[in-house]
């Protein structure tokens, strides 16, 4: 078993560096990978149609879509008519070994915080069915300032950092908490090529048969 640390909130547990060097480099050539299948794009915020400060792109049978009509998962990349790429086996491992949960995930949403300036804002993962199952957290490259809430948008909140090869893993009675990526601290890893941050988050979308 990996070492985690107790984080203040029950059923949110922090593996800090759960990946080492080589196994960083590793999923990283795997996540590339799937990229060059298909590009990622840069999602539009519902009702206005704004583009977000991030590029997106998800991996398995389903992926999280933010699109001018709403949240929501989808079976087809909407940008080129195609199914999303596998899950990388190397995250159904990381699943695996953290997740507590009798299902696989169906959904890795990829986020390439890309940009400076790029960050997200305070939300909920709310759109799954499968509530009971965790959301896992995985970071490659610069470091994050990430945020923790509470179940209301102005509710108390801390922050801690996220840093390359850290596995968070956010459930349980913490499952619906607010959350969000303040700010990227920019040169603070030398993993991704060109710089930046890359956030994969597994999800059970539908619950297991
Ligand atoms: C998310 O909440 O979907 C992503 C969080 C992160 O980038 O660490
Ligand atoms: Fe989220």
């Amino acid at each position: 078993m990996r070492k985690s640390v107790e984080t203040a909130f029950e059923g949110i547990t922090l593996y800090p560096g759960f990946l080492d060097g080589s196994g960083q480099r590793a999923l990283l050539a795997a996540i590339l990978e799937g990229l060059t299948a298909e590009k990622p794009y840069r999602p539009r915020m519902p009702r206005t149609g704004k583009p977000w400060s991030i590029h997106q792109m998800n991996f398995g049978p389903l992926g999280w879509v933010s699109q001018p009509e709403g949240y929501g998962y989808a079976e087809l990349n909407e940008a080129s008519g195609r199914p999303w790429p596998p899950i990388p086996p190397l995250l159904l491992d990381i699943w695996a070994d953290v997740a507590n949960y009798p299902a696989p995930p169906e959904c890795c949403l990829v986020n390439l915080y890309d940009a400076p300036k790029a960050r997200m804002g305070l939300h909920r993962d709310e759109d799954e069915e499968a509530l009971d199952a965790p959301v896992v957290s995985i970071s490659l490259g610069d470091t994050c300032v990430f945020r923790i809430g509470g179940f209301a948008r102005g509710d108390r909140s801390r922050s801690f950092r996220l840093a390359s090869g850290d596995v968070l893993v956010l459930g349980g009675a913490s499952r619906l908490r607010y959350h969000g990526v303040d700010r990227i601290i920019p040169g603070s890893s030398q993993l991704v090529p060109g710089g930046g941050r890359i956030n994969l988050t597994l999800r059970r979308v539908t619950k297991p048969a």
